[in-house]
């Protein structure tokens, strides 16, 4: 072969490497995708990767320090929210009740109280005032809480949506249901933006970033000796 011969071959050779590589970066421009982070859609109710691996036995859901949680409510969302409530209930004073009964000043009121609704044996029974605590419960599971309860409603998964109905359902009253007391750190879920300072409630172990002060328009907390 002669040099014009190797030329050609050595030619035929740096094209086919400079196509290879040509098309490797088109394709990798075309087609390279960096990968996520983070799960691009998060379904509302899947659980995520390594959450199947949480213990079989359910686990109490910690309480929110209402005392906090409460005054950081969203109440916009909360009123979003309770469109899903308005299917059955009403909260204007006075309004008849519907499917379920009103729910005009149900923050702190006593349970199956309301004149003029026929409630279920099983929510006469359960007795007591519907407190912060007692609706985050009940809202969560309905059926779960006051089995054989009429409120045929899966519940709010979500603990901040509920926070914010509870919030909402709190001003859909003649006056806003008093705060309870800040819940001492050990018992109370840890609330976002809870200011650190503040006397704990009498008996409670100081702890750091326990107590939320009481809000002005809280229950007074039980006065320290
Ligand atoms: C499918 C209809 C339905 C939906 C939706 C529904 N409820 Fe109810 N609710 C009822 C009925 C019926 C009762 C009466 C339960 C009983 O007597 O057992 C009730 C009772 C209650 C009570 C007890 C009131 C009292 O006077 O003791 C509260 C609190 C309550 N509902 C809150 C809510 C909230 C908040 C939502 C939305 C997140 C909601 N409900 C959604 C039907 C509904």
């Amino acid at each position: 072969m002669d040099s014009f011969e190797w030329n050609k071959v050595a030619g035929a050779v740096l094209g086919a490497v400079l196509f290879v590589l040509g098309t490797r970066v088109v394709a990798e421009t075309l087609f390279h995708v960096e990968p996520l982070e983070k799960q691009a859609y998060v379904v509302e109710g899947v659980e995520e990767e390594g959450a199947a691996a949480a213990p079989a036995a359910p686990v109490e859901e910690p309480l929110p320090d209402f005392a906090a949680a409460i005054p950081a409510a969203d109440l916009a969302a909360g009123e979003a929210a309770a469109a899903k409530c308005a299917a059955c209930h009403v909260w204007a004073a006075g309004a008849a009740p519907t499917i379920g009964p009103n729910l005009h000043n149900v923050v702190g009121r006593a349970k199956a109280s309301t004149a003029g609704f026929d409630y279920s044996p099983a929510m006469h029974a359960k007795g007591g005032d519907w407190s912060y605590d007692e609706l985050f419960r009940f809202l969560k599971a309905p059926p779960a809480y006051v089995p054989g309860t009429k409120m045929l409603f899966a519940g709010v998964p979500r603990a901040q949506e509920r926070i914010d109905i509870i919030a909402f359902l709190r001003m859909q009253a003649d006056a806003p249901a008093a705060l309870p007391p800040p819940r001492p750190a050990e018992a109370a879920a840890p609330a976002e933006g809870a200011p650190a300072e503040g006397a704990p409630p009498e008996g409670a172990a100081p702890a750091e970033g326990a107590a939320a002060p009481a809000p002005a328009e809280a229950a007074p907390a039980p006065a320290a000796h």
